[in-house]
């Protein structure tokens, strides 16, 4: 009989120690840094009714018009995959009608997203999200806010070189303006854009200004930015985030390109691009969205947030930093039978004082339970024997340094705290 070779499906991935513990960091950091803004956390499922994506992201992007995991249940109901956090929140905070609650109502949540991505470094299809959102505020002081955290966190999880790009792509009073100036720009260049850009001329035409492929870039040079056709009020909220930006000290570069490939955002969007990673270069992004909440049923809500890709994170961690990894704190061997049933009551003993103790196997000659020992880099071998037994004490030896001694069993958790301390 032939067995089959079971992998996880294409840029879909398991995540496994040493690893992990680099994510449970910056997972961490993040609901420490949010928690002290006063984001708490929500958990939605990560499939919905595609109404709730295809409504609010918008039926001519690229995330609903090629990369959704779409299906029929067995109600013949079509569900999506969550292709991004910001849907799915804002479908709760209607449904249980969170607005009725003192504003503004701030939430993070973290966990995984579907996108049907093409095969590309930095692109996975199935990818994590650690995302913050904001409802019921509408002045640009919040906005300032939730990006000098995003600047607080990413700061604090160690990343260096990142660049805050901001915009403002106006509102549905100023946008309109601004798409005729687009149209009109582009109306003789339509050859010298690609097929998708030709396409996005009359579905999106902002999202030309998005585009990598180069004869795009080289024709939409001279394009009119959208930061000179702002109305009045979003020309004010804007200049007053710069503002509240430089009085938080958080450098930035205003990027009137940058328009986001998300159809919900209204005036503020920003993206953090990172140096050291490929055409994948963006390491978290958000924005306003201040008519979604409408859209969905509730009362007019303004709302902002972003979400931070954790892929790309650990991607420029590993590769610019070295990292302490958890590793035991003591591994017991014992010799003999009597010997191994009370490594077992000690081992216990230890954790639940919070110790990582691992046990020896007392069949196995003292000479490989060390070498177990130190393939696992244990801080601390504990040696128990029948001698040892007798006299209620036991030998510890400190791997690092082969530092050596014998203690009473009554002392061995003082040891160990004052070691660690
Ligand atoms: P987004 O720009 O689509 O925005 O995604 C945010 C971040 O998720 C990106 O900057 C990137 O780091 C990461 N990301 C996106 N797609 C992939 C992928 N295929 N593989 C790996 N990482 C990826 C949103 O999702 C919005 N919901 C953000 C937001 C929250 N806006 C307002 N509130």
């Amino acid at each position: 009989m032939s067995s089959i070779q079971y992998k996880a499906l294409k840029r879909m991935h398991d995540i496994l120690p040493p690893d992990i513990y680099i994510w449970q960091k910056v997972e961490a950091v993040g609901r420490e840094i949010f928690s002290s803004y006063g984001f708490q956390e929500v958990r939605t499922p990560v499939a919905e009714s595609t109404s709730v994506f295809t409504r609010s992201i918008g039926e001519n992007t690229d995330i609903v018009e090629k990369e959704m995991y779409t299906f029929l249940d067995k109600g013949d109901r079509s569900i999506s995959l969550r292709p991004e956090g910001t849907a799915s929140v804002v479908r709760c905070y209607v449904e249980k009608n969170l607005h009725t609650l003192p504003s503004p109502q701030k939430f993070y949540y973290t966990g995984p997203m579907f996108r049907y991505e093409r095969p590309q470094s930095g692109r996975f299809r199935q990818f994590y999200q650690i995302g913050v959102e904001a409802f019921g505020d509408p002045g640009p002081r919040i906005d300032a806010e939730v990006i000098s955290m995003l600047r607080h966190c990413l700061e604090k999880i160690g990343l260096k070189e990142i660049i805050f790009n901001v915009n403002s792509i106006g509102c549905p009073d100023c946008r309109p303006v601004y798409r005729e100036k687009l149209l009109g720009f582009f109306a003789g260049g339509l050859d010298r854009l690609c097929p998708d850009c030709n396409r996005r001329y009359h579905t999106n035409p902002l999202r030309i200004l998005d585009c990598k492929v180069d004869r795009c870039v080289e024709t939409r040079k001279g394009a009119p930015k959208v930061t000179d056709y702002l109305c009045e009020v979003c020309r004010t909220h804007f200049s007053s985030l710069l503002l509240f930006l430089e009085l938080l000290g958080v450098s930035y570069i205003v990027n009137p390109d940058m328009v986001r490939g998300l159809d919900y955002y209204t005036r503020t969007t920003f993206e953090v691009t990172s140096k050291n990673l490929g055409a994948q270069n963006a390491v978290a992004a958000g924005g306003r969205y201040d008519r979604l909440v409408k859209e969905f049923g509730g009362p007019e809500t303004p709302a902002i947030g972003f979400a931070i890709g954790m892929e790309r994170i650990i991607e420029l961690l590993k590769s610019s930093a070295s990292h302490d990894f958890p590793r035991p704190d003591v591994f017991i061997a014992a010799i003999g039978e009597l010997a191994a049933g009370e490594s077992l009551v000690v081992a216990d003993r230890l954790r639940t004082k919070g110790f990582w103790v691992e046990v020896g196997e007392a069949e196995n000659s003292l000479k490989s339970q060390l070498r177990r020992a130190d393939r696992l880099s244990s801080k601390y071998v504990f040696i128990i024997g029948d001698e040892e037994l007798k006299a209620g004490r036991l030998k510890w030896k400190k791997l690092a340094d082969s530092s050596q001694g014998d203690i009473s069993m009554f002392e061995i958790t003082d040891f160990l705290r004052l070691q660690s301390s």
